[in-house]
């Protein structure tokens, strides 16, 4: 665990489920890492699990109220004292409260009034974990940068088996040494624009030619770079939700993206090029939709403006060009080419053909290459992780470009 823990203060959250009990185990296990830890049990926990066993572990007596305790307002001394706020188990009840705002305890009073990281450890019954309703809060909570360990698959209470178990106290334990040894703010200073989305072509007001991207990369990206502290600016075609602090320019065609993006770059630190842009388009757009018994329509295409490329010609000494290259053959090769010709730092080589990965899926499975020819292999893995190694990728490089600036002057 790497030290990680060791002098950390974590604020431990307990909610009412049956897997309160290992809560204990998780609590004992931050403790011989070296942590301070804090417990605050929901009313619910304490009918699973009394607060003297977390009392005598932790470093400090459980805490369960928000009124009465000897200090008038425990939760903000609690949220702003906290290194991370871990939550084991979370409870459908906490997590919709923290992802609405609703402080109705103090818990929830805590995990508002807190800005470290938070985890989350989510156990509760399949049917529970998979509503729509807890898929979305936790799909929020995640989007403002929330981390999330589990649950895991396994026998549940009442004998049933499926999704929803705690994660085993070990794994919570390691993923709060992560989140806490991770927590990093590195791209504070730095503005990135980030492209997203198909964009869509028209033939006539109701057709048009299109790709299959959802955009879910792109705004993994941004997310991701705010989350780091970025300022980011995304040009998307889509209309999937992204964090608040983003700012959104909704566009449709490659036109429109080719103006939103150049009127942005000159400003940016960092360009990430995620967007599938329509390589082709009608040359002519029917003002009036196409009838069929006008017979079989010609549609003949004209070559979209290259945006990555224009952005490659115009590149400022200090700006960072990733750009993305999917592939079905020759993935690599393909990719090196693309990042050659278009002037770029960073190629994101993507193999769309593969298994869950490339267009329309959660996940994804990528290789960085970057201009000095490093190549890192990101295997599968959710498109938010994928994000962040993208932007590792990004720091990567600028580090090594500034140092090579830096020689070069000397
Ligand atoms: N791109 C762009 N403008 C275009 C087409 C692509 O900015 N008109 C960007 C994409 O956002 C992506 C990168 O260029 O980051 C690679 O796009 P791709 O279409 O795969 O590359 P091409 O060089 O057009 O090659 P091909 O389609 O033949 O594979």
């Amino acid at each position: 665990m790497d030290g990680s823990l060791a002098g950390r203060r974590i604020v431990l959250g307990v909610c009412g489920g049956i897997a309160a009990y290992k809560a204990v185990e998780v609590c004992r296990r931050l403790i011989d890492a070296g942590a301070h830890v804090v417990p605050v049990l929901t009313k619910g926990a304490t009918r699973f699990v009394g607060t003297v066993t977390f009392s005598a572990l932790a470093s400090e007596p459980a805490q369960t109220e928000l009124f009465g305790a000897a200090d008038p307002i425990p939760h903000t001394r609690l949220g702003q004292s906290a290194d991370l706020v871990l939550v084991a188990p979370a409870t459908a009840r906490v997590i919709g409260c923290y992802a609405h705002g609703i402080s109705n305890d103090l818990l929830t009073n805590t995990l508002l009034a807190t800005r470290a990281p938070v985890l989350l450890a989510p156990a509760m019954h399949t049917e529970m974990w998979e509503h729509p309703s807890v898929r979305d809060n936790v799909a929020l909570l995640s989007r403002r940068g929330v981390h999330l360990v589990g649950p895991a698959e396994g026998r549940l209470a009442g004998g049933d088996v499926g999704a929803g178990r705690l994660a085993d106290p070990a794994d919570i334990a390691l993923a709060a040494a992560r989140v806490l040894a991770g927590v990093t703010r590195d791209l504070v200073g730095l503005t990135v624009l980030v492209t997203a989305g198909g964009t869509r072509e028209p033939i006539d007001p109701v057709r048009f030619v299109g790709n299959r991207s959802s955009g879910k990369q792109g705004h993994a990206i941004a997310d991701e770079a705010a989350a780091r502290g970025a300022r980011v600016v995304l040009v998307t075609t889509v209309e999937r939700p992204v964090a608040p602090k983003v700012e959104v320019i909704r566009v449709a065609t490659a036109a429109e993206m080719e103006s939103a993006v150049l009127a942005r770059a000159a400003d940016a630190d960092v360009v990430v090029m995620a967007a599938a842009v329509a390589d082709f388009r009608p040359k002519a757009v029917a003002p009036e939709k196409i009838k069929k018994d006008e017979g079989l329509p010609e549609i003949v295409l004209e070559p979209t403006p290259d945006i990555l490329a224009a952005l490659g010609r115009a590149k400022r000494p200090g700006q960072t060009l990733v750009g993305f290259a999917a592939e079905t053959t020759d993935v690599a090769a393909n990719a090196a080419g693309k990042l050659r010709r278009k002037g770029l730092d960073l190629i994101v080589a993507n193999d769309v053909s593969a298994p869950q990965a490339g267009f329309e899926h959660d996940t994804n499975h990528v290789v960085v290459l970057d201009a000095d020819g490093v190549a890192t292999d990101v295997p599968l893995m959710d498109k938010r992780g994928v994000a962040r190694a993208v932007l590792d990728a990004v720091l990567a490089r600028r580090g090594r470009t500034t140092r090579e600036e830096r020689d070069e002057r000397e």
